[in-house]
């Protein structure tokens, strides 16, 4: 058997020639969206997931087209948020597909391509290197998906990726300078710890951290109108800007918030004006 040693140049695969066309074929298909946003966490279950898609909605009603793109191939949600059932890729021009589009969103989530109740099942090939190959499959897709999907026009696409501080430093090296970061945390000094850990990761990659968005500051209680504590520790401040608290608000576990008026959509316009604020201005 051949080891790499014995493999002259690349051995006629051409792939730096590969690699050159498919960050080619990415930034062809992203000409037209005007800024990306990485929505990352280390720490899992903060409500990643729901923000971006609430951020979304939050960005629609701003008048600002918006489509996210769904990077957790493990656990994808944005599928099940925007209620598509069983949802193939829709054909488009050129060989592109294009994003579903619900409440004036594009999404595009391996959760409406899979059958219910089935996980994704990514092939080793490599034995004993299961782990490293896999996460190589994953920025496979995710290129694939960025380049094979026709975004149009768009004033902002957003990415929904899954926890870990390692892997928010891959994505960040993946996409670039030109995707910013906004980090999801909970108000409890151990989602803060696990934060502080992924603002660190971030730090040596040259792509912004807008800052931190605050989910489950208290629970709002339709009832009664009022926002109660949820967590009752003093946690230590996070290195980078909070741009927001959104209260738990079950209407948001439910899909979306319904009205104009509650804390939780009031909190969502903010931080989605002072995103949009952020970006313009480092435009
Ligand atoms: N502000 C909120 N109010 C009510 N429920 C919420 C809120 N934010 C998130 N949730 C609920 O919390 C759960 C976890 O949210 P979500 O899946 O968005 O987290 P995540 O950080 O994306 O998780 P993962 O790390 O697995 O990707 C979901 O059931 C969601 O409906
Ligand atoms: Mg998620």
């Amino acid at each position: 058997m051949k080891s790499y040693h014995d493999i002259v140049g690349d051995g006629g695969s051409n792939v730096v020639g590969q690699v050159e066309a498919l960050h080619g074929a990415i930034a062809e298909a992203l000409s037209g969206v005007r800024h990306r946003l990485a929505v990352g966490s280390g720490k899992g279950g903060v409500g990643k997931s729901t923000v971006t898609y609430s951020l979304a909605l939050a960005l629609r009603r701003q008048g600002r087209s918006v489509a996210i793109l769904d990077a957790d191939f493990n656990g994808p949600c944005q599928a099940h948020l925007a209620g598509l059932g069983a949802a193939p890729w829709i054909p488009g021009a050129n060989g592109l597909a294009l994003p579903h589009n619900t409440e004036g969103i594009g999404i595009a989530s391996f959760g409406s391509l899979l059958p219910d109740a089935k996980p994704m099942e990514i092939e080793s090939v490599a034995q004993g290197e299961e782990q490293t190959w896999r996460g190589m499959r994953e920025f496979a897709m995710l290129a694939q998906m960025m380049s094979s999907i026709d975004w149009g026009t768009l004033d902002m696409l957003l990415f929904d990726l899954p926890p870990g501080a390692e892997r928010t430093r891959q994505y960040a090296h993946f996409f670039g300078e030109s995707t910013p970061f906004v980090l999801v945390t909970i108000p409890s000094e151990l989602s803060h710890s696990v934060v502080a850990r992924s603002i660190s990761a971030l730090a040596d990659y040259p792509n912004p951290i807008l800052g931190v968005i605050e989910n489950m500051a208290g629970y709002y209680c339709a009832d009664c109108g009022e926002v109660k504590p949820l967590f009752s520790s003093t946690i230590k401040e996070l290195a980078v800007p909070t741009l927001g608290s959104i209260p738990f608000d079950p209407a948001l576990a439910g899909r979306s918030a319904e009205s104009s008026e509650d804390p939780a959509t009031l909190a969502l316009d903010a931080i989605a004006r002072r995103i949009l604020e952020d970006l313009e201005s480092q435009a």
